[in-house]
C-alpha cells in the first residue's frame, strides 16, 4: 500500500515537473542528426575545397545547373557562414570555427549597405551566430552598426521598414521582413537604445493590422502610400496570386512572430504566431509527407513543385513556438518532428557528393518568375541545421536562441 502510494506520488511529481519545465520526452533515435551533420561536413568541405575565396558564399544553382555563390550584397550571403557556425556549435571542431570566421568577416561591408532591408538576414545569421559562440567584440560592433544602418529604412508615417527600392510599388513591405527585426531587438537589448525596439514594434504592429487574412494565411507584399501611410494594396510577388498564400512567406511569419515574442513577451505576437502556425499545419495535414508545395493555393497541387525551404523554416519556428507556455505544445512539436523526419528521407536529403554542395533538395526561389524552381538553396540547409540543433537541445530553452 505504502509502496503503491509512493510510486503514485513519484509519477504525479514527475508529470508536474515535466509540464512546468516545458520538457518533452524525446526519442533520440527518431531524427538522424549525426547523419545530417556528417553530410554537412562533407558537402561544405567539398565546397570550400573548390571555392576557397571566402568572399563567395554558397547560395543555389543557376539555370545551367552551375553552383551559384554570392557576395555580401546578396540577402542570402549570411546563411553559409551561419551553417558553418551551426556545424561548429554541434561538433566543437576548431576547423569549422576557423571556416565560419573566414566566411563571416567577409560580410563586414554589409554593415553600411542602405539599399537592402535584409541586413538582419545577412548579419544576424553570420555575425549573430558567431557572437553567440565566440563573444568577439568586433562582431558586436558590426551588428550594432548594421542595426543603425537598417533603421534608416524606417518611415514613421507608414510605421514600417521599407522592403524593396525597385519594382512597381510605392512603399512595399514584405512578410519576410519580420525576420530582419531580430537584429533590431538584439541591438536594443545589447545597447539599451530603445529606438531600435520601438521601430521593430511599430513594424510588427503594422504587420498584425494588415498582414493576416481571416483564415490565418498571410499576404506577401503590403504596398503603402509613403506620404499618408495608408495601405494601398495587398499583393504577392513570389506567390501564386494576390489572394493565395505563398508558403515560404507563411513560414517567415511563424518564425518571425515567435522570435518577436521571445524578445518582447507580448502575448499578441504569440497569438499571431499561433495563427500563422495553425494555418500552415492545417495545410500540411492535406499532404502525405508534410512537405509543402511552393504555394498552398496553387490549383496544380499535387503536380507542382515542393518548397523544402519553407518546411525547414517552419520546423525551426515551430520548435521554438512549442516551447512557450499557453500554446498547444504537442501540436507544434509533433508537426516539427514529422517535417524533420521527412526531410531526412532520401527524397529530400542528399547523398554525400550529390546535390552540388547542399544538404536538402527541392526548394523554390521564385516560381512566378521561373527563377530557381526545384533547386537546392542555402537557406533551406541553414534552417534545417538550426532545427536539428533546436531538436537535439530541446529541453533547454536557452539553446533555442
Ligand atoms: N526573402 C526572400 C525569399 O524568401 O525569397
Amino acid at each position: 500500500m505504502i509502496t503503491l502510494r509512493f510510486y503514485k506520488s513519484i509519477i504525479v511529481s514527475a508529470f508536474f515537473f515535466l509540464a512546468a519545465s516545458n520538457t518533452i520526452a524525446q526519442s533520440t533515435s527518431t531524427i538522424p542528426v549525426e547523419k545530417a551533420l556528417n553530410l554537412a561536413a562533407s558537402q561544405y568541405q567539398a565546397y570550400i575545397n573548390q571555392q576557397p575565396d571566402s568572399n563567395w558564399h554558397l547560395y543555389s544553382i543557376n539555370k545551367n545547373n552551375e553552383v551559384k555563390s554570392v557576395t555580401y550584397k546578396d540577402w542570402t550571403s549570411g546563411f553559409f557562414p551561419g551553417a558553418l557556425w551551426y556545424l561548429y556549435r554541434f561538433t566543437k571542431n576548431k576547423k569549422w570555427e576557423d571556416d565560419a570566421k573566414k566566411w563571416t568577416v567577409s560580410l563586414a561591408p554589409a554593415e553600411w549597405v542602405t539599399k537592402t532591408h535584409d541586413l538582419g538576414f545577412i548579419l544576424y545569421t553570420s555575425f549573430g551566430n558567431g557572437l553567440n559562440l565566440i563573444h568577439d567584440s568586433t562582431y558586436k560592433n558590426i551588428l550594432l552598426q548594421g542595426a543603425k544602418t537598417l533603421i534608416h529604412r524606417f518611415n514613421p508615417v507608414v510605421g514600417s521598414i521599407r522592403s524593396w527600392d525597385g519594382g512597381p510599388w510605392h512603399y512595399p513591405v514584405i512578410v519576410d521582413n519580420l525576420m530582419n527585426l531580430e537584429l533590431l531587438f538584439w541591438a536594443a537589448k545589447t545597447s539599451h537604445d530603445t529606438s531600435f525596439s520601438h521601430i521593430a514594434i511599430s513594424h510588427l504592429n503594422n504587420a498584425l493590422k494588415y498582414r493576416f487574412r481571416k483564415d490565418g494565411s498571410t499576404y506577401h507584399v503590403l504596398d503603402f502610400d509613403p506620404r499618408s501611410g495608408k495601405l494601398l494594396a495587398s499583393k504577392t510577388w513570389q506567390g501564386y496570386s494576390d489572394s493565395s498564400c505563398w508558403t515560404r512567406g507563411q513560414a517567415w511569419a511563424i518564425y518571425g512572430l515567435t522570435m518577436a515574442y521571445r524578445y518582447t513577451h507580448n502575448k499578441k505576437y504569440l497569438e499571431y504566431a499561433m495563427k500563422a502556425a495553425n494555418y500552415f499545419i492545417s495545410q500540411l495535414k492535406k499532404i502525405p509527407d508534410y512537405i509543402p508545395y511552393w504555394d498552398f493555393n496553387d490549383p496544380a497541387i499535387p503536380n507542382t513543385p515542393k518548397d523544402v525551404s519553407a518546411a525547414a523554416i517552419a520546423a525551426s519556428g515551430l520548435l521554438e513556438l512549442s516551447h512557450y507556455q499557453a500554446v498547444p505544445k504537442s501540436l507544434y512539436y509533433n508537426m516539427a518532428i514529422k517535417i524533420l523526419q521527412n526531410l531526412c528521407t532520401d527524397k529530400y536529403l542528399a547523398m554525400p557528393g550529390s546535390n552540388y554542395y547542399f544538404l536538402l533538395k527541392h526548394s523554390v526561389v521564385n516560381k512566378h518568375s521561373n527563377t530557381g524552381v526545384d533547386v537546392p538553396v542555402v537557406y533551406a540547409d541553414y534552417y534545417f541545421l538550426q532545427a536539428l540543433w533546436r531538436y537535439k537541445n530541446y529541453n533547454t530553452l536557452s539553446s533555442i536562441q
